[in-house]
């Protein structure tokens, strides 16, 4: 059990307008939560403060090889006050994963939870409460020591920030265009693909931008290898609906296991829709949309919750999804997820933490 010392701003900031789009990862709220790591010590000095920016040697070595993980998850305000997290321990237990991967000390799953609770306790009333919305949770860790080797960092600082969010794309919930990536690649097998750090998203600018410049919001990564298998999109797990089942790629090593990806497996099996995780390849999509089979497209994430596909572009082909519109079990997951996580149905996983 964590002893957080917590020191509340005297100057607090203005809560956003009702009216506010809320643009995703702009406005963040009065308090932080802050922990340091030095080996032989372990953590010690968990705190709240108030929201301030970090001061830190311009040798810290994460500024210099990138050993940092991060994490993403939600807070809701639910109807009758109540303040929810959807699945916390899953994040808790990824972000230890991606320590692990990291060379990053492991955070014990019970203190993390418990500050986890703490700084979105302090910090409840910038939860928005307009359709769509919520407390963006950033928890991340970074190596402090000053020091130009490489290795793994002595010193680390835990640090949780909190932004009111609206939707992740400016489309809102109206089908995005993906562009599927052919000559760049995310990840590789044995790289650090399924670990959630700032280094995947860093390799994938380069193709976005690409993207963007063709009119495309995001990246559809292919292996590292084959450049064939399909893995993930910049800042979500993919789902196919081809000719009545729900297919996702497996998890192979190289994709992020996605904790909304997860959860959709769990509801379409819970509704008796067939579901395959398998490896699947662009040929195959290609080929379902050929013969009309290919009826759904969409990408989950807990930034995008659900984003139905309109358009896929693989090299010089167009394929169009549902006429450019949403399908009918991204409008069911998307409601049902919102539902469970604001509060409004009850599920029976056990996945709605009261803060
Ligand atoms: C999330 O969905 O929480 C993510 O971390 C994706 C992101 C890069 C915005």
């Amino acid at each position: 059990m964590l002893n957080i010392r917590i020191e509340k701003t005297v100057t607090p900031k203005e809560l956003p307008s009702a009216d506010n789009p809320l643009l995703f990862g702009t406005i963040f709220t009065d308090h932080m939560f802050i922990m340091n790591y030095e080996n032989g010590k372990g953590w010690f000095d968990p705190r709240i403060v108030p929201y301030q920016p970090l001061s830190l040697e311009p040798s810290a070595m994460v500024f210099h090889y990138g050993q940092e993980m991060f994490e993403g998850l939600k807070a809701y305000k639910a109807e009758d006050g109540r303040t929810l997290l959807f699945r916390p321990n899953k994040n808790i237990e990824r972000a230890n994963r991606s320590n692990r991967r990291l060379c990053i000390p492991e955070i014990p799953e019970e203190d993390f939870l418990q500050a986890l609770k703490a700084i979105v306790k302090i910090d409840e009333a910038w939860i928005p409460t307009q359709e769509g919305t919520s407390l963006y949770i950033r928890p991340f860790v970074i190596a402090t020591d000053s020091f130009l080797g490489v290795r793994p960092a002595n010193n680390y600082l835990f640090i949780i920030i909190l932004s009111p969010v609206g939707a992740y794309y400016p489309e809102g919930l109206d089908p995005i265009k993906i562009w599927i990536e052919d000559e760049y690649v995310r990840a590789v097998k044995g790289g650090i693909g399924e670990a959630k750090t700032g280094g995947n998203y860093v390799a994938s600018m380069k193709a976005q931008v690409k993207a963007r410049e063709e009119g495309y919001s995001q990246v559809l990564w292919l292996d590292g290898i084959h450049r064939k298998y399909i893995e993930e999109v910049g800042a979500m797990n993919i789902f196919f609906k081809i000719d009545g089942t729900i297919v996702t790629p497996e998890l192979n090593g190289s994709i992020l296991p996605g904790v909304t990806r997860d959860s959709v497996i769990e509801l379409c099996k819970e509704w008796g829709l067939p579901v395959k995780e398998i490896k699947i390849s662009i040929d195959d999509i290609y080929e379902a949309h050929s013969k009309g089979l290919l009826e759904e497209v969409f990408g989950t994430g807990t930034a995008a919750v659900i984003s139905p596909v309109g358009q896929l572009r693989w090299k010089d082909h167009i394929m169009k999804v549902q006429d450019g519109g949403i399908g009918p079990i991204s409008q069911k997951l998307y409601d049902t997820i919102t539902g469970i996580q604001m509060g409004r149905i009850k599920n029976n996983h056990n996945w709605i933490v009261e803060v």
